[in-house]
């Protein structure tokens, strides 16, 4: 049997390696999913490959920064995981290539991130956005559950409310994209703005404030809704709602960054990535997301995206730049520092 070390660095870098096994070569992964997932793919991708993995979590928006920051001498060579507005966007500025890998086996959504970005990022998981509240919290408080996007807006929810920033977080960069296509630019703003009123941190990563919510920290979150079903289906007094109005969701992606030193490994980790029976190991994990390759198991636990009212988020234009920049703009000037209730 191979035998593997794991160390972890006080960076929190992650180094897999595969002894008694010839490493062809290295890779460097930045791991946009939970630890857990990203510690069983890298030591996985390493036991069957032989190759050494060297990983890190980032959040999606810091991840895109340093995949722009590294443009010209890129130390990262793999980007698996995190939302797949970002992914397209490194795509669309040239700080990705095409793996060539086979898409046949994948749904239509992961294969249309592919399409939009002519083979530079693909589709590996998707996930529904919604609401959490802690339970024992919500009664003692003696608050009402919300059902909608827009009961978030209730001066009864001040200081109650966590959900992350979405410069840093894909998850919050998800909701703010989904906010401004169901109710038209200015609306979700003033939404935002008034559900800011509650809001008692923006949080860098887009679980922690539904990890909060399960811990007894805040009493509702905003987040994915498998990150939610993780923590629920751990015996965390968590319920679950997806908003009246509908709700976004992310398409994950895993993309090679253009440069990359160890090319041939970062095509095996896309290969290895799309595979169905890896995607379907996620479970060993409680990952909840749907598995792009339509002959991976979808976990009973994940939520149903067909019983979800789900809006036809629009990847290629909240994909871009533009885009991603005005909003972002707009969310600084008129969100973050809006006065508490
Ligand atoms: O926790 C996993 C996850 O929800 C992924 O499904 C998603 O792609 C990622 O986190 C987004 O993380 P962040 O919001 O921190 O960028």
């Amino acid at each position: 049997m191979i035998k593997r070390t794991l160390a972890i660095t006080a960076f929190g870098l992650s180094v897999i390696s595969a002894q008694g096994v010839q490493a062809a070569n290295s890779l460097n992964v930045v791991c946009g999913a939970e630890q857990s997932w990203c510690d069983l793919m890298a030591r996985g991708f390493s036991d069957a490959t032989g190759i050494d993995v060297a990983m890190v979590r980032k959040s999606t928006g810091e991840t895109l920064a340093q995949v722009r920051a590294e443009a010209d001498n890129p130390k990262i060579d793999v980007w698996w995981g995190g939302t797949g507005d970002p992914h397209l966007i490194a795509a669309s500025e040239d700080l990705l290539q095409p793996s060539g890998v086979d898409t046949s086996d994948l749904l239509g959504w992961a294969q249309n991130m592919s399409r939009i970005s002519e083979g530079k990022t693909v589709g590996i998981y998707a996930g529904a956005l919604g609401v959490a509240y802690n339970r024992e919290l919500l009664a003692e408080k003696n608050l009402p559950a919300p059902a909608c996007w827009k009961d978030l807006a209730d001066p009864a929810y001040a200081g109650e409310i966590q959900v992350a920033n979405p410069n840093s977080s894909g998850t919050a960069y998800t909701e703010l994209a989904t906010f401004v296509q169901l109710f038209g630019e200015d609306e979700a703003y003033g939404l935002l703005t008034e559900i800011g009123k509650n809001v008692n941190q923006y949080t860098k990563s887009g679980s922690a404030p539904s990890k909060a919510a399960a811990r007894g920290e805040t009493t509702l979150s905003i987040g994915f809704m498998h990150d939610m079903v993780k923590l629920a289906s751990s015996g965390f007094p968590i319920e679950i709602v997806a908003p009246c109005e509908g709700t976004g969701y992310e398409v994950g992606a895993v993309s090679i960054i253009k440069g990359a030193k160890n090319l041939e490994a970062a095509k095996q980790w896309v290969e290895f990535a799309l595979d169905a029976a890896v995607q379907s190991r996620s479970v060993e994990v409680k990952a909840f997301q749907v598995p792009s390759n339509s002959k991976a198991t979808v976990a009973p636990e994940s939520p149903d995206l067909a019983s979800i009212k789900l809006i036809d988020y629009d990847f290629a234009t909240y994909g871009s730049t533009a885009t991603r920049e005005r909003l972002l703009s707009r969310w600084d000037a008129e969100v973050k520092n809006a006065p508490k209730n």
